[in-house]
């Protein structure tokens, strides 16, 4: 059976993730922050998938270090990791002067350093075949940039596109694939009521572009059919 870690997992873009592998009978480590108030869906009676909850703070060596280990007990090998988790600490219209230099580290603390983190930690479990999936944004090409705002999100998403980039190469003679793809505009707590795409409908595409991912996308930036994003 095939297996997947998805960081993010208990709402959002990431729970819809977790919905959709657990659909296709995949082993599915589903990592929060906070497992007690997770309110997950189980596998179907019928469905072949099996399911675990996993704490992982994404910015913590001491969680990530133990949620390896968690995960060793069942497996030694993960076929998919989705670097999903992500944070957006500012509105979006500030000017520079308005932008608290906090929301910088934040952003980047998740968002870059979280995702280092997390392939550090989860190296070993990765082998040739094994697909890394770091979720970017739109907001991240460079240049597309035109207007100002969203400063401190944006550049940590078009710093992880970079740090994907590097990743790619060094992994590259070990066939692990590792591609940034931007999930659409999404309605979560993140994107906001008025975004046109469901959870469910981002997490579908998602799913076939990760799951699809070969050697010569690696190191690309790509939406959620697959379709290449200018950097
Ligand atoms: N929604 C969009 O339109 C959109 C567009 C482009 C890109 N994205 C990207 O898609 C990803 C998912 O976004 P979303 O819309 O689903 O966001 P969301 O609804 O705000 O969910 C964010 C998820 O990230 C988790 N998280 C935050 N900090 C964490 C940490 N330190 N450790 C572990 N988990 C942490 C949250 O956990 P808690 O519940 O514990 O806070 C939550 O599960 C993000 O990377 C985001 O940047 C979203």
């Amino acid at each position: 059976m095939e297996s997947v870690l998805i960081t993010g997992a208990n709402r959002g873009i990431g729970k819809a993730l977790v919905e959709e592998f657990l659909r296709y009978g995949w082993q599915v480590f589903a990592a929060t922050r906070d497992p007690g108030k997770a309110n997950f869906p189980l596998p179907s009676k019928d469905s072949s998938s099996k399911f675990e909850i996993i704490q992982l703070d994404v910015t913590s060596d001491e969680s990530v270090a133990t949620a390896v280990e968690t995960v060793r007990e069942t497996t030694s090998q993960l076929d998919v990791l989705i670097n999903n988790a992500g944070i957006f600490p500012e509105e979006g219209n500030e000017r520079l002067a308005e932008m608290k230099l906090a929301w910088f580290r934040e952003a980047f603390e998740t968002n870059v350093i979280g995702v280092a983190r997390m392939i550090q930690h989860f190296r070993p479990l990765l082998s040739a075949g094994s697909r890394i999936a770091n979720i970017s944004s739109a907001l991240a090409s460079i240049s597309s940039k035109k207007h100002f705002g969203y400063y401190a999100y944006s550049a940590s998403k078009s710093a992880l596109n970079m740090f994907t980039r590097t990743v790619a190469a060094e992994f590259a003679p070990d066939k692990i694939v590792v591609a940034a793809l931007s999930p659409g505009w999404v309605r979560t707590d993140m994107g906001g009521p008025g975004a046109p795409l469901s959870a469910k409908e981002s997490a579908e595409c998602l799913f076939r572009t990760i799951t699809h991912l070969s050697m010569d996308q690696s190191g690309s930036f790509m939406g959620r059919n697959a379709e290449a994003i200018a950097l």
